[in-house]
């Protein structure tokens, strides 16, 4: 089970099918500014560990503008667009690639929806988000979106293949 998950660990693509009941995929997230400057980087990836997710790529960097507009492309000409750019644009991040068990989704579930009063208590912008623009965190919609956006932030090369034994514990099989 752990060689075989080994091997799924390297899959950067499309989610697989481990004995028919097992999906490990990858999904992009990034904190923002808001969450760099309120010192809850350490929080907030402790959630994500907590939870089981293994991190395979991390680093800190500013957001430019350019990759700000790319990240955020479906957006572009809607109200909070330019909002979003002059919140994030030139500003520290920290990008990360996180894998698991239907990661897109659960990292999802576990950042909580879009408006921090319309998030979960538990989730990360329900106990912490401020406001729609400063909520904190993106997380990929969809296996497409995070294979888009792990490229606008990183080379295959960064990505780092490890195994992390607690993944065996929250697999059926
Ligand atoms: N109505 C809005 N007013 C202000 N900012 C918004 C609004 N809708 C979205 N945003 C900002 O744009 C980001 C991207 O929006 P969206 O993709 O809909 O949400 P999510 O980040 O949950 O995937 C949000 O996280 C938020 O920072
Ligand atoms: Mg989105």
């Amino acid at each position: 089970m752990i060689n075989a998950l080994k091997v799924l660990g390297i899959k950067l693509k499309s989610p697989t099918i481990l004995q028919g009941v097992i999906e490990v995929e990858r999904t992009f997230v990034y904190l923002k500014p808001d969450a760099i400057y309120r010192g809850l980087i350490g929080e907030i990836i402790h959630r994500f560990e907590n939870k089981g997710l293994k991190i395979v790529a991390l680093k800190m960097m500013r957001m430019t503008r350019e990759k700000a507009e790319e990240l955020y492309r479906e957006h572009k000409g809607k109200s909070f667009f330019e909002n979003l750019m002059n919140f994030i644009s030139d500003e520290p991040v920290v990008v990360m690639i996180l894998e698991g068990p239907k990661a897109v989704e659960m990292v999802r579930h576990v950042v909580g929806a879009t408006d921090p009063l319309e998030a979960a208590p538990g989730s990360i912008r329900g106990d912490y988000g401020a406001s729609v623009t400063k909520n904190l965190i993106h997380a990929s919609d969809s296996h497409e979106s995070a294979e888009r956006e792990m490229g606008i932030f990183f080379e295959p090369s960064e990505i780092v293949d490890y195994e992390l034994e607690i993944q065996r514990h929250l697999i059926v099989g």
